[in-house]
């Protein structure tokens, strides 16, 4: 694999595969060109060209090719090997083949479960008329593949051990479970069973449905080899097309209503199960869309889940709108009492996440009251643009208490907006200092002139060697990130740099050394000759021994190091 990679990087070149899809300019030595991960005016996105790797300086969007495939047409890493290699005429020999066949096996497995579920649902009367009632019709059940596991102990363990499969296997992608005789039984007994798949339409897991009441009203597959619940979600596979023509998703709550939704027309919607909305959600969502109508709950919990999933979606740069169902419905509810064009008009209904909070608002609390103005305040506070603000702030004006001269009140209102805000950000940013940072550019690591110039020498294949000589011989850096730098390449290249192009060795390194690599050729001007790395080397060993002696001196230094030294200083002076 790592041959192939190689082979590849060797004969595809970044600017021209970048250029197949936007314009690109050269600037000195680079070319550039407006950032397609970010609303990008000025081309911050810069391309080096020798070492293969782009970067943009504004939202700090970073890789090389295969980053490049996988961010712009939307595919794992696989599907972006296959692209690639396709493009540069390597024949890839097959992944994996441990990995691959038990992967096989369990979709397999899976493939065995829901032919299995599916027969059984046209054979019980109970799952039927279940269905039935339910307006699961077998046009339904056909089109989502919907199922019934029987509610006998061990049945679908049964078939799966009559067709010789292995149910250890069977019990890693969650369909049975291990008992303390040795046995296994079904985790899904009695219940309909509803198959989830990817993206691309491979099943990889189930939710199941009790048949009536009863508890737990569902039963989800855990996360397995094949299945991660934070990076599904459910319908995709059929809704894609109509999400990428609309240019938008509807978001509901679980599978009932995405299949309603569908039913209904709606064709577009989906749903995260029975968990947060994740950022890896609306990632996989912004592959198709730019906006998305959140479809939850009417009630407390369903609207609080809501505005989170609307900072989740702010946040990945997508543009949110909330629908808001009558209280006690869902989309499903909806369709059956009111009919398709019912839930076809909420979601033409939406509203941007300002005017729903001013909306719940009002039906919650009154004019006349402090607490409204407050939360007004905070509602106001998250419109999007200056314009939606204005909107708010013009609708509410005139229910301002006290204050008779709209302007006035307005005015007022605006500033109440601005300040609600401020604590808003105040929060935030307590909140992402805690949490993960979203992507933005890394502040660029410290290091000093000298370490840059070693480093720069690298990437110039005239320097090369010499330059990693010195990184991994010498020990030479004191910065951290140098540092850092310095022992991945000492073990990535242990017996020097491979006889090979500076772009595709770089892609042998983790990401972030090869971003650093990249940010210092371009901040350190003209070439290095092996004189000034010579001359460079010189220099920071000296610092080093300076460094150290002051650590002598002051007595900072632990035994360890005092040992180091002073096996040092008898290696290099003969003590
Ligand atoms: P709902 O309770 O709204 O269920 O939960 P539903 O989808 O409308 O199903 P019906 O109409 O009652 O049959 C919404 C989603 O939350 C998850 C499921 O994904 C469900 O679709 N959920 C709910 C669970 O995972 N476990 C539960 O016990 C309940
Ligand atoms: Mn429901």
């Amino acid at each position: 694999m790592a041959d192939e990679l190689d082979l590849i990087r060797q004969r595809i070149d970044i600017v021209e595969l970048i250029g197949q899809r936007m314009s690109l300019k050269k600037a000195g030595k680079y070319w550039k060109g407006l950032c397609p991960f970010h609303d990008d005016k000025d081309p911050s996105l810069t391309i080096n060209q020798q070492l293969g790797r782009y970067k943009c300086w504004a939202c700090g969007a970073s890789g090389d090719i295969f980053n490049w495939v996988m961010e712009t047409q939307r595919v794992d890493f696989k599907d972006a090997l296959n692209i690639l290699a396709d493009q540069a005429g390597v024949q890839l020999k097959k992944a994996n083949p441990k990995e691959r066949s038990e992967r096989e096996i369990y979709q397999q497995q899976m493939a065995a479960a829901q032919a299995f579920f599916r027969a059984q649902v046209e054979q019980s009367e109970t799952a039927r008329t279940y269905c039935d009632n339910r307006g699961l019709t077998k046009e339904v059940r056909d089109a989502w593949g919907l199922g019934y596991s029987p509610n006998v102990g061990e049945a679908l363990a049964h078939e799966l051990a009559k067709k010789k499969m292995s149910l250890s296997m069977a019990e890693k992608i969650f369909l049975v479970k291990n008992d303390t005789r040795g046995g296994y039984f079904d985790i899904f007994r009695g219940r309909l069973m509803v198959p989830i798949h990817d993206d691309r339409g491979k099943l990889v897991a189930y939710g199941g449905r009790i048949i009536g009441d009863g508890q737990p009203k569902y039963i989800n597959s855990s996360d397995t080899p094949l299945f991660k619940k934070s990076r599904i979600l459910y319908g995709m596979n059929r809704a894609k097309e109509a999400i990428r023509e609309a240019d938008q998703a509807v978001l509901v709550e679980g599978y009932m209503d995405v299949i309603a939704c569908h039913m209904a027309g709606v064709k577009n919607a989906v749903a995260n199960l029975g968990t947060a909305f994740t950022d890896e959600h609306a990632g996989l969502l912004k592959r198709w869309c730019s906006h998305v109508v959140i479809l939850y709950d009417r009630d407390r919990a369903g609207q609080d889940a809501a505005m989170k999933t609307a900072a989740t979606l702010i946040k990945a740069n997508l543009k949110p709108l909330i629908a808001m169902p009558p209280e006690g419905d869902d989309p499903d509810s909806l369709l059956q009492r009111d009919g398709a064009r019912a839930v076809m008009a909420l979601v033409e209904r939406a509203v941007s996440p300002m005017e729903q909070r001013l909306q719940l608002l009002r039906e919650r609390l009154n004019p006349n009251k402090d607490e409204f103005w407050e939360e007004a305040a905070e509602a106001l506070a998250i419109a999007a643009t200056p314009m939606e603000l204005e909107r708010g702030v013009s609708a509410l004006a005139g229910d301002l208490p006290g204050v008779s001269d709209r302007m006035a009140a307005m005015d007022m209102l605006r500033r109440m907006a601005v300040k609600a805000k401020r604590g808003q950000k105040a929060e935030e940013r307590k909140a992402s200092r805690a949490e993960e940072a979203p992507r933005r550019p890394k502040a660029a690591p410290v290091l000093t002139g000298l370490e840059k110039t070693v480093l720069k020498a690298l990437v110039n294949p005239l320097t090369a060697s010499s330059a990693l000589a010195g990184v991994c011989g010498r020990e030479p850096f004191h910065s951290p990130a140098a540092k850092a730098l310095g022992e991945s390449l000492a073990e990535v290249f242990p017996d020097g740099l491979p006889d090979e192009p500076v772009n595709v060795w770089i892609g042998r390194l983790p990401a972030d050394a090869a971003d650093m690599l990249m940010s210092i050729d371009e901040s350190v001007g003209g070439q290095v000759t092996e004189e000034d790395l010579e001359a460079a080397l010189t220099r920071l060993e000296a610092n080093k021994q300076r460094a150290i002696r002051r650590q002598m001196l002051t007595g900072e230094a632990d035994d360890e190091t005092l040992k180091k030294i002073s096996d040092q200083l008898r290696e290099t002076k003969g003590w």
